[in-house]
């Protein structure tokens, strides 16, 4: 019983993706980038979209708050979005709103 655990490293990335925020503090400057990465399996790597999902990157850091707080609260109605925003504080949101905004657009 001497062998290391050999995890998958996306699934490694995933437990500490989930144990990040809790831990994290708000002075921490990876935490943005941290909580913005559990985004990017639906969003894209960075927000660059795919496929038909909506790009992140570049929208304004405003519009974006505004659009997720709207999810969290229900005015916005949603498939997925209002789940995901419960998932975080609103200065979370406000993070992730932050790091998006300031990501290039690729073409
Ligand atoms: C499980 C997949 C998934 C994950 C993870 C996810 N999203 Fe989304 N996102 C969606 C879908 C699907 C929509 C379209 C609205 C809906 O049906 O929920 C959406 C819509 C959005 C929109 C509105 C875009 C627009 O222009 O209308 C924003 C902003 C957004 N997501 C931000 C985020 C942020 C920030 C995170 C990470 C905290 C995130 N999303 C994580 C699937 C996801």
């Amino acid at each position: 019983m001497h062998a290391p655990l050999h995890w998958p490293s996306g699934l490694a990335l995933l437990v500490a993706a989930a144990a990040w925020p809790s831990t994290a503090t708000a002075q921490d400057p990876l935490q943005a980038r941290n909580l913005a990465a559990t985004c990017a399996n639906c969003h894209g790597t960075n927000g660059q979209a795919r496929g038909d999902m909506k790009p992140l990157a570049g929208m304004s850091a405003e519009k974006m708050f505004a659009q997720v707080a709207d999810f969290k609260s229900g005015a916005q109605p949603a498939t997925v979005m209002h789940q995901i925003a419960k998932g975080y504080t609103d200065e979370q949101l406000k993070l992730i709103a932050g790091f998006f905004a300031v990501q290039q657009v690729k073409p």
